[in-house]
Protein backbone atom coordinates (compact mmCIF):
# COMPACT_ATOMS: atom_id res chain seq x y z
CA UNK A 1 0.00 0.00 0.00
CA UNK A 2 1.10 3.45 -0.65
CA UNK A 3 1.53 6.52 1.36
CA UNK A 4 -0.96 9.38 1.18
CA UNK A 5 -0.68 12.33 -1.39
CA UNK A 6 0.94 14.67 0.65
CA UNK A 7 -0.30 18.44 1.27
CA UNK A 8 2.94 21.12 2.00
CA UNK A 9 4.03 24.10 1.39
CA UNK A 10 2.71 26.69 0.20
CA UNK A 11 -0.29 24.35 -0.60
CA UNK A 12 -1.28 23.67 2.74
CA UNK A 13 -0.97 27.63 3.78
CA UNK A 14 -3.63 28.13 1.03
CA UNK A 15 -5.58 25.25 2.69
CA UNK A 16 -5.13 27.26 6.19
CA UNK A 17 -6.09 30.43 4.52
CA UNK A 18 -9.08 28.29 2.70
CA UNK A 19 -10.55 27.06 6.08
CA UNK A 20 -10.35 30.50 7.95
CA UNK A 21 -12.13 32.34 4.91
CA UNK A 22 -14.68 29.57 3.89
CA UNK A 23 -14.75 27.56 6.86
CA UNK A 24 -13.64 23.89 6.76
CA UNK A 25 -16.27 22.11 5.36
CA UNK A 26 -15.93 23.87 1.56
CA UNK A 27 -12.08 23.48 2.27
CA UNK A 28 -12.29 19.77 3.12
CA UNK A 29 -14.44 19.29 0.53
CA UNK A 30 -11.91 21.19 -2.18
CA UNK A 31 -8.87 18.79 -0.60
CA UNK A 32 -10.90 15.64 -1.07
CA UNK A 33 -11.33 16.65 -4.67
CA UNK A 34 -7.88 17.70 -5.52
CA UNK A 35 -6.02 14.56 -3.30
CA UNK A 36 -9.35 11.96 -2.60
CA UNK A 37 -10.14 10.46 0.34
CA UNK A 38 -7.29 9.91 2.51
CA UNK A 39 -4.31 12.73 2.80
CA UNK A 40 -1.61 14.00 4.99
CA UNK A 41 -0.93 17.53 5.77
CA UNK A 42 2.67 18.16 6.87
CA UNK A 43 3.83 21.20 8.51
CA UNK A 44 7.80 21.25 7.81
CA UNK A 45 7.90 17.46 8.29
CA UNK A 46 7.64 18.13 12.44
CA UNK A 47 3.42 17.55 12.65
CA UNK A 48 1.98 15.04 9.98
CA UNK A 49 -1.87 15.12 10.25
CA UNK A 50 -3.35 12.69 7.95
CA UNK A 51 -7.34 13.15 7.44
CA UNK A 52 -9.44 10.41 6.65
CA UNK A 53 -12.72 11.28 4.59
CA UNK A 54 -15.94 9.33 4.84
CA UNK A 55 -17.09 5.72 6.42
CA UNK A 56 -15.23 4.05 4.52
CA UNK A 57 -11.75 4.64 5.75
CA UNK A 58 -12.65 5.28 9.26
CA UNK A 59 -12.88 1.70 11.17
CA UNK A 60 -9.80 1.20 12.47
CA UNK A 61 -10.22 5.12 13.69
CA UNK A 62 -12.92 4.39 15.63
CA UNK A 63 -12.63 0.18 16.33
CA UNK A 64 -8.63 -0.45 16.88
CA UNK A 65 -7.74 -0.47 20.79
CA UNK A 66 -6.04 2.29 22.57
CA UNK A 67 -2.73 0.49 22.11
CA UNK A 68 -2.91 0.81 18.22
CA UNK A 69 -4.40 4.31 18.12
CA UNK A 70 -5.31 6.42 20.96
CA UNK A 71 -6.71 9.69 22.40
CA UNK A 72 -2.27 10.07 23.82
CA UNK A 73 -1.25 13.28 24.74
CA UNK A 74 -4.05 15.21 22.77
CA UNK A 75 -6.66 15.21 25.67
CA UNK A 76 -4.44 17.32 28.00
CA UNK A 77 -6.14 20.46 27.59
CA UNK A 78 -8.88 18.75 29.40
CA UNK A 79 -7.13 18.62 32.60
CA UNK A 80 -6.82 22.71 34.18
CA UNK A 81 -10.48 22.07 33.13
CA UNK A 82 -11.62 19.03 34.67
CA UNK A 83 -8.96 18.52 37.32
CA UNK A 84 -6.02 16.11 38.63
CA UNK A 85 -8.57 13.47 39.92
CA UNK A 86 -10.18 12.31 36.52
CA UNK A 87 -10.08 11.20 32.81
CA UNK A 88 -6.94 12.26 31.24
CA UNK A 89 -5.03 13.01 34.41
CA UNK A 90 -5.24 9.30 35.51
CA UNK A 91 -4.02 6.27 34.62
CA UNK A 92 -5.59 4.57 31.64
CA UNK A 93 -7.14 1.72 33.68
CA UNK A 94 -8.85 4.18 36.56
CA UNK A 95 -10.02 6.45 33.37
CA UNK A 96 -11.81 3.45 32.19
CA UNK A 97 -13.15 2.67 35.39
CA UNK A 98 -14.75 6.00 35.81
CA UNK A 99 -16.11 5.88 32.14
CA UNK A 100 -17.58 2.56 33.17
CA UNK A 101 -19.51 5.16 36.00
CA UNK A 102 -20.31 7.88 33.14
CA UNK A 103 -22.15 4.98 31.20
CA UNK A 104 -23.55 3.41 34.16
CA UNK A 105 -25.51 6.57 35.38
CA UNK A 106 -26.42 8.17 31.98
CA UNK A 107 -27.49 4.99 30.56
CA UNK A 108 -31.17 5.02 28.64
CA UNK A 109 -33.10 2.97 31.69
CA UNK A 110 -31.63 5.39 33.72
CA UNK A 111 -33.47 8.25 31.32
CA UNK A 112 -36.89 7.28 32.75
CA UNK A 113 -36.00 8.73 36.33
CA UNK A 114 -34.52 12.11 34.55
CA UNK A 115 -37.90 13.11 31.97
CA UNK A 116 -40.05 14.28 35.42
CA UNK A 117 -37.41 16.76 36.51
CA UNK A 118 -36.53 17.89 32.97
CA UNK A 119 -40.11 18.59 32.04
CA UNK A 120 -40.56 20.63 35.59
CA UNK A 121 -37.56 22.65 34.80
CA UNK A 122 -39.07 23.28 31.31
CA UNK A 123 -42.65 24.27 32.25
CA UNK A 124 -41.30 26.35 35.12
CA UNK A 125 -38.62 28.10 33.07
CA UNK A 126 -41.24 29.20 30.01
CA UNK A 127 -44.00 30.05 32.40
CA UNK A 128 -41.97 32.90 32.79
CA UNK A 129 -42.53 34.46 28.89
CA UNK A 130 -45.74 34.74 29.33
CA UNK A 131 -48.73 35.26 26.39
CA UNK A 132 -46.03 36.68 23.65
CA UNK A 133 -42.78 38.32 23.51
CA UNK A 134 -39.74 38.66 21.48
CA UNK A 135 -36.22 37.19 22.78
CA UNK A 136 -32.73 35.55 22.06
CA UNK A 137 -33.80 31.37 21.62
CA UNK A 138 -29.90 30.84 22.08
CA UNK A 139 -29.52 32.73 25.30
CA UNK A 140 -33.12 30.70 26.99
CA UNK A 141 -31.98 27.89 25.96
CA UNK A 142 -28.56 27.94 27.39
CA UNK A 143 -30.12 28.98 30.53
CA UNK A 144 -32.71 26.01 30.96
CA UNK A 145 -30.29 23.63 29.54
CA UNK A 146 -27.66 24.83 32.47
CA UNK A 147 -31.09 24.38 35.18
CA UNK A 148 -31.82 21.18 33.87
CA UNK A 149 -27.83 19.86 33.95
CA UNK A 150 -28.00 21.19 37.59
CA UNK A 151 -31.17 19.40 38.68
CA UNK A 152 -30.28 16.10 36.96
CA UNK A 153 -26.77 15.77 37.41
CA UNK A 154 -25.54 17.77 40.37
CA UNK A 155 -28.92 17.62 42.24
CA UNK A 156 -31.14 20.28 43.97
CA UNK A 157 -28.24 21.68 46.07
CA UNK A 158 -26.39 23.26 43.49
CA UNK A 159 -29.65 23.93 40.98
CA UNK A 160 -30.05 27.16 42.83
CA UNK A 161 -26.72 28.51 42.06
CA UNK A 162 -26.86 27.36 38.08
CA UNK A 163 -28.15 30.70 36.49
CA UNK A 164 -26.11 32.91 38.90
CA UNK A 165 -22.15 31.97 39.76
CA UNK A 166 -22.25 28.47 37.78
CA UNK A 167 -23.14 29.88 34.76
CA UNK A 168 -20.25 32.67 34.55
CA UNK A 169 -18.07 30.31 35.95
CA UNK A 170 -18.82 27.77 33.24
CA UNK A 171 -18.44 30.99 30.88
CA UNK A 172 -15.08 31.38 31.86
CA UNK A 173 -14.23 27.51 31.56
CA UNK A 174 -15.20 27.95 27.98
CA UNK A 175 -12.98 31.07 27.16
CA UNK A 176 -10.33 29.39 28.32
CA UNK A 177 -10.90 26.67 25.84
CA UNK A 178 -9.46 28.13 22.38
CA UNK A 179 -7.57 26.58 19.95
CA UNK A 180 -4.42 27.83 21.41
CA UNK A 181 -5.83 25.96 25.29
CA UNK A 182 -5.49 22.56 22.81
CA UNK A 183 -2.10 23.32 22.00
CA UNK A 184 -0.35 24.92 24.38
CA UNK A 185 -2.76 24.69 27.76
CA UNK A 186 -0.78 25.90 30.29
CA UNK A 187 0.53 29.13 28.59
CA UNK A 188 0.13 32.16 31.21
CA UNK A 189 -2.38 33.83 29.23
CA UNK A 190 -5.10 35.95 31.35
CA UNK A 191 -7.62 33.62 29.51
CA UNK A 192 -6.17 30.65 31.46
CA UNK A 193 -6.20 32.30 34.85
CA UNK A 194 -9.70 32.91 34.61
CA UNK A 195 -10.46 29.30 33.97
CA UNK A 196 -8.35 28.59 36.28
CA UNK A 197 -10.26 30.49 38.23
CA UNK A 198 -13.05 29.34 37.57
CA UNK A 199 -12.00 25.66 37.96
CA UNK A 200 -10.83 25.71 41.85
CA UNK A 201 -14.08 28.23 42.30
CA UNK A 202 -16.44 25.43 40.83
CA UNK A 203 -14.85 22.66 42.93
CA UNK A 204 -15.78 24.44 46.07
CA UNK A 205 -19.36 24.66 45.28
CA UNK A 206 -19.18 21.17 44.11
CA UNK A 207 -17.40 19.69 46.91
CA UNK A 208 -20.11 21.60 49.38
CA UNK A 209 -22.79 19.51 47.21
CA UNK A 210 -21.36 16.31 47.29
CA UNK A 211 -20.26 16.72 51.87
CA UNK A 212 -24.08 18.02 51.80
CA UNK A 213 -25.41 15.09 50.53
CA UNK A 214 -23.24 12.80 51.82
CA UNK A 215 -24.13 14.48 55.21
CA UNK A 216 -27.93 14.45 54.83
CA UNK A 217 -28.44 10.64 55.10
CA UNK A 218 -30.38 10.75 52.19
CA UNK A 219 -29.71 7.89 49.32
CA UNK A 220 -31.39 6.76 46.25
CA UNK A 221 -34.55 6.67 46.83
CA UNK A 222 -34.64 10.14 47.83
CA UNK A 223 -32.48 11.81 45.32
CA UNK A 224 -32.25 10.26 41.80
CA UNK A 225 -29.51 12.18 40.43
CA UNK A 226 -26.73 11.12 38.91
CA UNK A 227 -24.52 13.20 41.87
CA UNK A 228 -26.62 10.39 43.78
CA UNK A 229 -25.42 7.69 41.28
CA UNK A 230 -22.04 8.93 41.42
CA UNK A 231 -21.82 8.43 45.20
CA UNK A 232 -23.10 5.18 45.18
CA UNK A 233 -20.94 3.74 42.33
CA UNK A 234 -17.20 1.35 42.89
CA UNK A 235 -14.57 0.91 41.91
CA UNK A 236 -14.17 -2.61 40.41
CA UNK A 237 -10.54 -3.63 41.19
CA UNK A 238 -10.39 -3.13 44.87
CA UNK A 239 -14.11 -1.96 45.36
CA UNK A 240 -13.67 1.32 47.09
CA UNK A 241 -16.08 4.32 46.67
CA UNK A 242 -14.76 7.62 44.45
CA UNK A 243 -13.66 10.54 46.43
CA UNK A 244 -14.65 13.53 47.01
CA UNK A 245 -12.78 15.18 44.70
CA UNK A 246 -12.96 12.01 42.20
CA UNK A 247 -16.89 12.97 41.89
CA UNK A 248 -16.40 16.55 41.68
CA UNK A 249 -14.08 16.05 38.58
CA UNK A 250 -16.05 13.59 36.80
CA UNK A 251 -19.48 16.43 37.61
CA UNK A 252 -17.41 19.44 36.28
CA UNK A 253 -16.67 17.12 33.40
CA UNK A 254 -20.31 16.31 32.74
CA UNK A 255 -21.75 19.86 32.77
CA UNK A 256 -19.22 20.84 30.46
CA UNK A 257 -19.82 17.64 28.05
CA UNK A 258 -23.12 18.48 27.35
CA UNK A 259 -23.56 22.27 27.35
CA UNK A 260 -22.10 23.64 24.13
CA UNK A 261 -23.04 20.35 22.31
CA UNK A 262 -26.86 20.42 23.58
CA UNK A 263 -27.13 24.55 23.58
CA UNK A 264 -25.95 24.51 19.69
CA UNK A 265 -28.01 21.88 18.86
CA UNK A 266 -31.33 22.87 20.64
CA UNK A 267 -30.57 26.40 18.87
CA UNK A 268 -30.03 25.36 15.46
CA UNK A 269 -33.30 23.38 15.83
CA UNK A 270 -34.93 26.72 16.13
CA UNK A 271 -33.33 28.26 12.91
CA UNK A 272 -33.91 25.82 10.59
CA UNK A 273 -38.25 25.01 11.81
CA UNK A 274 -38.92 28.29 12.29
CA UNK A 275 -37.27 29.56 8.89
CA UNK A 276 -40.03 29.95 6.10
CA UNK A 277 -38.27 27.30 3.86
CA UNK A 278 -38.85 24.93 6.49
CA UNK A 279 -43.14 25.01 6.96
CA UNK A 280 -43.72 21.54 6.17
CA UNK A 281 -41.40 19.91 8.71
CA UNK A 282 -42.58 22.28 11.38
CA UNK A 283 -46.35 21.02 10.66
CA UNK A 284 -45.01 17.92 10.84
CA UNK A 285 -43.31 18.15 14.14
CA UNK A 286 -46.37 20.38 15.62
CA UNK A 287 -48.95 17.42 14.35
CA UNK A 288 -47.04 15.07 16.37
CA UNK A 289 -47.18 17.00 19.64
CA UNK A 290 -51.09 17.82 19.40
CA UNK A 291 -51.50 13.93 18.75
CA UNK A 292 -49.61 13.14 21.68
CA UNK A 293 -51.91 15.55 23.90
CA UNK A 294 -54.82 13.78 22.56
CA UNK A 295 -53.97 10.90 23.34
CA UNK A 296 -52.59 12.05 27.24
CA UNK A 297 -55.92 13.53 27.51
CA UNK A 298 -58.03 10.79 26.54
CA UNK A 299 -56.13 8.22 28.84
CA UNK A 300 -56.53 10.68 31.82
CA UNK A 301 -59.63 11.50 30.54
CA UNK A 302 -58.97 15.28 32.01
CA UNK A 303 -60.32 16.84 28.94
CA UNK A 304 -59.88 19.75 27.19
CA UNK A 305 -58.27 21.73 30.21
CA UNK A 306 -54.91 19.74 30.42
CA UNK A 307 -52.24 21.97 30.28
CA UNK A 308 -50.11 21.22 27.05
CA UNK A 309 -46.86 20.07 29.35
CA UNK A 310 -47.29 16.54 31.15
CA UNK A 311 -44.63 14.77 28.67
CA UNK A 312 -43.09 11.38 30.04
CA UNK A 313 -40.70 8.82 29.24
CA UNK A 314 -43.61 7.02 27.06
CA UNK A 315 -44.64 10.09 24.91
CA UNK A 316 -40.60 11.20 24.41
CA UNK A 317 -39.89 7.25 23.19
CA UNK A 318 -43.15 8.49 20.66
CA UNK A 319 -41.63 11.50 18.94
CA UNK A 320 -40.39 10.32 16.20
CA UNK A 321 -40.88 12.90 13.81
CA UNK A 322 -39.37 15.24 16.31
CA UNK A 323 -36.48 13.00 17.04
CA UNK A 324 -35.67 13.02 12.98
CA UNK A 325 -34.88 16.96 13.01
CA UNK A 326 -33.13 16.29 15.96
CA UNK A 327 -30.42 14.20 14.00
CA UNK A 328 -31.01 16.15 10.72
CA UNK A 329 -29.20 18.99 12.67
CA UNK A 330 -27.07 16.94 14.16
CA UNK A 331 -25.84 15.89 10.78
CA UNK A 332 -25.92 19.11 9.71
CA UNK A 333 -24.05 20.87 12.07
CA UNK A 334 -22.32 18.08 14.37
CA UNK A 335 -20.87 19.87 17.44
CA UNK A 336 -17.76 18.20 17.65
CA UNK A 337 -16.24 18.71 13.85
CA UNK A 338 -13.65 16.50 13.97
CA UNK A 339 -11.74 13.62 16.44
CA UNK A 340 -8.32 13.07 16.57
CA UNK A 341 -6.32 10.69 17.43
CA UNK A 342 -2.23 9.52 17.36
CA UNK A 343 -1.50 6.69 15.30
CA UNK A 344 0.45 4.03 18.05
CA UNK A 345 1.47 1.83 14.94
CA UNK A 346 1.10 1.41 11.21
CA UNK A 347 -2.27 1.08 9.79
CA UNK A 348 -3.83 0.02 5.96
CA UNK A 349 -7.12 1.67 5.07
CA UNK A 350 -8.70 1.03 1.38
CA UNK A 351 -10.60 3.95 -0.08
CA UNK A 352 -14.01 3.68 -1.84
CA UNK A 353 -12.15 3.23 -5.06
CA UNK A 354 -9.43 0.61 -3.71
CA UNK A 355 -7.17 2.28 -3.25
CA UNK A 356 -4.83 1.45 -0.51
CA UNK A 357 -2.91 3.34 2.10
CA UNK A 358 -0.50 2.81 4.85
CA UNK A 359 -0.59 5.54 7.86
CA UNK A 360 2.62 5.30 9.84
CA UNK A 361 2.61 5.51 13.27
CA UNK A 362 3.32 8.37 14.88
CA UNK A 363 1.13 10.42 12.64
CA UNK A 364 -1.76 12.54 14.06
CA UNK A 365 -5.27 10.82 12.47
CA UNK A 366 -8.45 12.91 12.25
CA UNK A 367 -11.86 11.59 11.14
CA UNK A 368 -13.62 14.65 9.40
CA UNK A 369 -17.11 14.25 10.91
CA UNK A 370 -18.11 17.26 9.07
CA UNK A 371 -17.43 16.03 5.65
CA UNK A 372 -18.33 12.54 6.32
CA UNK A 373 -22.18 14.21 6.91
CA UNK A 374 -22.11 16.16 3.43
CA UNK A 375 -20.73 13.03 1.61
CA UNK A 376 -23.22 13.28 -1.45
CA UNK A 377 -22.61 9.59 -2.53
CA UNK A 378 -24.37 9.11 1.49
CA UNK A 379 -27.08 11.83 2.03
CA UNK A 380 -28.85 12.75 -1.23
CA UNK A 381 -28.84 16.65 -1.60
CA UNK A 382 -26.15 16.83 1.34
CA UNK A 383 -26.55 20.65 2.33
CA UNK A 384 -30.57 20.74 2.13
CA UNK A 385 -32.76 20.06 5.71
CA UNK A 386 -34.67 17.04 5.37
CA UNK A 387 -35.60 14.94 8.90
CA UNK A 388 -37.72 12.23 6.03
CA UNK A 389 -33.37 11.27 4.88
CA UNK A 390 -33.75 9.04 8.39
CA UNK A 391 -37.50 7.61 7.61
CA UNK A 392 -37.47 4.04 7.32
CA UNK A 393 -37.12 3.00 4.23
CA UNK A 394 -34.65 5.54 3.49
CA UNK A 395 -32.59 5.50 6.56
CA UNK A 396 -29.52 7.07 4.77
CA UNK A 397 -27.12 7.07 7.04
CA UNK A 398 -27.09 3.07 7.27
CA UNK A 399 -26.89 2.99 3.82
CA UNK A 400 -23.39 3.00 3.45
CA UNK A 401 -22.34 1.03 6.65
CA UNK A 402 -21.19 2.45 10.02
CA UNK A 403 -19.59 5.56 10.27
CA UNK A 404 -21.78 7.90 7.90
CA UNK A 405 -23.24 10.01 10.88
CA UNK A 406 -20.58 10.46 13.59
CA UNK A 407 -22.53 13.51 15.61
CA UNK A 408 -21.93 11.12 18.85
CA UNK A 409 -18.68 9.50 17.59
CA UNK A 410 -18.26 5.78 17.34
CA UNK A 411 -16.67 2.73 19.00
CA UNK A 412 -14.81 2.77 22.33
CA UNK A 413 -14.65 6.31 22.82
CA UNK A 414 -18.21 7.60 21.93
CA UNK A 415 -20.40 10.31 24.00
CA UNK A 416 -21.82 8.32 27.16
CA UNK A 417 -24.95 11.14 27.10
CA UNK A 418 -26.69 10.64 23.66
CA UNK A 419 -29.70 9.26 25.28
CA UNK A 420 -29.66 12.05 27.91
CA UNK A 421 -29.18 14.58 25.03
CA UNK A 422 -32.14 13.56 23.01
CA UNK A 423 -34.19 13.47 25.85
CA UNK A 424 -33.60 16.52 27.33
CA UNK A 425 -33.92 18.37 23.42
CA UNK A 426 -36.75 16.39 23.24
CA UNK A 427 -38.66 17.87 26.37
CA UNK A 428 -37.77 21.24 25.74
CA UNK A 429 -39.05 21.14 21.88
CA UNK A 430 -42.23 19.20 22.28
CA UNK A 431 -42.60 22.11 25.18
CA UNK A 432 -42.22 24.99 23.16
CA UNK A 433 -44.16 23.80 19.55
CA UNK A 434 -47.16 22.52 21.98
CA UNK A 435 -47.07 25.34 23.79
CA UNK A 436 -46.14 28.39 21.54
CA UNK A 437 -46.50 29.73 17.92
CA UNK A 438 -43.34 30.79 17.11
CA UNK A 439 -41.45 32.89 14.48
CA UNK A 440 -37.92 33.54 13.84
CA UNK A 441 -37.02 36.93 12.93
CA UNK A 442 -33.39 37.16 12.59
CA UNK A 443 -32.57 36.15 9.04
CA UNK A 444 -31.00 32.49 9.02
CA UNK A 445 -27.42 32.47 11.22
CA UNK A 446 -24.46 31.79 9.96
CA UNK A 447 -21.98 29.11 12.00
CA UNK A 448 -19.34 30.54 13.93
CA UNK A 449 -15.87 28.22 12.92
CA UNK A 450 -14.15 30.11 15.65
CA UNK A 451 -15.75 28.51 18.68
CA UNK A 452 -14.45 25.30 19.99
CA UNK A 453 -18.02 23.85 19.45
CA UNK A 454 -18.95 25.19 16.50
CA UNK A 455 -22.50 27.80 16.64
CA UNK A 456 -24.90 29.78 15.58
CA UNK A 457 -23.34 33.10 15.20
CA UNK A 458 -25.00 36.07 16.51
CA UNK A 459 -28.64 35.94 17.99
CA UNK A 460 -31.14 34.13 16.93
CA UNK A 461 -34.57 36.45 18.01
CA UNK A 462 -37.72 34.55 17.86
CA UNK A 463 -41.73 36.03 18.33
CA UNK A 464 -43.80 34.14 20.10
CA UNK A 465 -47.36 33.63 21.48
CA UNK A 466 -48.49 31.22 24.09
CA UNK A 467 -51.35 28.89 22.21
CA UNK A 468 -55.10 28.71 23.41
CA UNK A 469 -55.48 25.40 25.42
C1 LIG B 1 -18.06 12.39 24.55
C2 LIG B 1 -20.95 14.50 21.27
C3 LIG B 1 -24.10 15.69 24.80
C4 LIG B 1 -21.35 13.33 27.99
C5 LIG B 1 -18.57 12.89 23.38
C6 LIG B 1 -17.91 12.79 22.10
C7 LIG B 1 -18.72 13.38 21.18
C8 LIG B 1 -19.89 13.85 21.87
C9 LIG B 1 -18.45 13.52 19.69
C10 LIG B 1 -16.54 12.17 21.86
C11 LIG B 1 -15.54 13.26 22.10
C12 LIG B 1 -14.12 12.85 21.92
O1 LIG B 1 -13.78 11.67 22.05
O2 LIG B 1 -13.33 13.74 21.67
C13 LIG B 1 -22.07 15.01 21.96
C14 LIG B 1 -23.17 15.69 21.33
C15 LIG B 1 -24.06 16.03 22.33
C16 LIG B 1 -23.50 15.55 23.56
C17 LIG B 1 -23.31 15.96 19.84
C18 LIG B 1 -25.38 16.77 22.27
C19 LIG B 1 -26.08 17.03 21.21
C20 LIG B 1 -23.63 15.14 25.96
C21 LIG B 1 -24.30 15.24 27.24
C22 LIG B 1 -23.52 14.58 28.15
C23 LIG B 1 -22.36 14.07 27.43
C24 LIG B 1 -25.63 15.95 27.48
C25 LIG B 1 -23.72 14.37 29.62
C26 LIG B 1 -24.83 14.53 30.26
C27 LIG B 1 -20.23 12.87 27.33
C28 LIG B 1 -19.15 12.15 27.98
C29 LIG B 1 -18.20 11.87 26.99
C30 LIG B 1 -18.72 12.45 25.76
C31 LIG B 1 -19.07 11.75 29.45
C32 LIG B 1 -16.87 11.15 27.16
C33 LIG B 1 -17.06 9.65 27.03
C34 LIG B 1 -15.75 8.93 27.25
O3 LIG B 1 -14.78 9.54 27.70
O4 LIG B 1 -15.70 7.75 26.95
N1 LIG B 1 -19.77 13.55 23.21
N2 LIG B 1 -22.29 14.94 23.30
N3 LIG B 1 -22.46 14.43 26.11
N4 LIG B 1 -19.94 13.04 26.00
FE1 LIG B 1 -21.15 13.89 24.64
Amino acid sequence: AAAPPVLRGAALVRFARAVARDGPLEAMREQQDKLGSVFTASLLGLLKVTFLVGPEVSSHFYLAPDSEISQGNLYEFTVPIFGPDVAYAVDLHTRNEQTRFYWDVLKPRSMKANVAAMAEEVENYFWRWGDEGTVDLKQELEQVLMLIAGRCLLGREVRERMLGEVFDLYRDLDNGTRLISTLLPYLPTPAHRRRDRAHRRLRDIFTEAVRSRRNSGRDGSTDDDVLQRFIDSRYKIDGRPMTDAEIVGLLIALVFAGKHTSAGTSTWIGAHLLSDSNQKHLAAAVDEQDQLTAAARRDDGAGQHRPRGGVDHDAIQQMTALHRCIKEVLRLHPPVVAMVRQARSDFTVQTREGEKYTIPAGHTVMSTILVNHHLPHIYRDPHAFDPQRFAPGREEDKAAGPFSFLSFSAGRHACAGESFAYTQIKVIWSHLLRNFELKMVSPFPGTNWSAVVPEPKGKVIVSYRRRAN
